[in-house]
């Protein structure tokens, strides 16, 4: 079990219940406090503000903070479910049906699956993450469209998808990876400051090639990895590649 000692604490200022904050602390073993002192050595915390759990570093103190953001992607049409025309759609394959998002994150690749209306399945190995994560599935439930169409939020396994993909009841046709890879430069000014708060909390996988190795042994069909366009391919040649924005999709299919 990951530990946040020192660097993450639970933050309750009156919003909400009081008695979830304390919950949220006790299951990440962190502490509860009502203010932020100038001398505290946390760095992170989490905190129940307009309705949703955020993620805060001390700059986004005063700001607001980062969430789970449910709603589509600049460009992506808001019908379900959505086309599937873009990059990731063709990575996907046309025939994929079941999807593993082994690296949920901030789940923004996984709702955008789901909202193209495959079937989906998210694993995420951090603590923070999952929590946040399973708020942002909890607002999505709530959605008026959700409700309507009587759909279902994707699922949420915790843990190391490493072993969670070794005892798998079904194959799914497709994993998707998006681990983290070392950025390109020290400080981008293009990094987005949810993946630079991500990887000041987490650090970068170190056991991305493990993972590729357990995906390629779980899938049915094939395994896709989206890379940074400068980062060589994860599993060496890929059957196919296709480019995205400053980001390449690898995908490798099963013989
Ligand atoms: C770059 S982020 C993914 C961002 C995500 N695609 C999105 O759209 O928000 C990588 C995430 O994968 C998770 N992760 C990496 N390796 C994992 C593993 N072996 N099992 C489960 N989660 C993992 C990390 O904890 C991190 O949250």
């Amino acid at each position: 079990m990951q530990t946040y000692t020192g660097k993450l604490a639970v933050l309750y200022q009156g919003e909400g219940d009081r008695q979830l904050s304390q919950a949220l602390a006790d299951r990440l073993a962190v502490p509860l406090y009502a203010s932020v002192a100038h001398d505290c050595p946390e760095s992170f915390f989490l905190s129940w503000r307009e309705g949703c759990l955020k993620l805060l570093d001390k700059e986004l103190l005063k700001k607001g903070g980062l969430v789970v953001d449910i709603a589509p992607r600049n460009g992506e049409q808001r019908s379900w479910p959505a086309p599937k025309q873009d990059a990731l759609a063709q990575a996907l394959g046309r025939k994929t049906k079941t999807i593993i998002d082994a690296t949920t994150g901030w789940g923004q690749d996984s709702l955008h699956i789901f909202r193209m209306g495959y079937n989906l399945l998210c694993i995420e190995r951090s603590p923070v993450m999952a929590e946040l994560l399973s708020d942002g599935f909890n607002r999505l439930l709530a959605e008026d469209w959700m409700q309507t169409l009587k759909l279902q939020p994707p699922q949420l396994l915790r843990g190391n998808a490493i072993e969670l993909l070794q005892a798998l009841d079904a194959p799914p046709d497709c994993i998707y990876l998006d681990p983290m890879f070392p950025p390109k430069r020290k400080k981008s000014a293009l990094a987005k400051k949810s993946m630079v708060v991500l990887r000041e909390l987490l650090g970068d996988d170190q056991d991305k090639e493990l993972l590729f190795e357990a995906a390629l042994q779980a899938t049915a069909r094939r395994v896709v990895v989206k890379n940074p366009d400068y980062a060589e391919p994860l599993g060496g040649k890929p059957s196919e590649s296709y480019q995205g924005k400053l980001l390449r999709y690898d995908v490798y299919l099963k013989n």
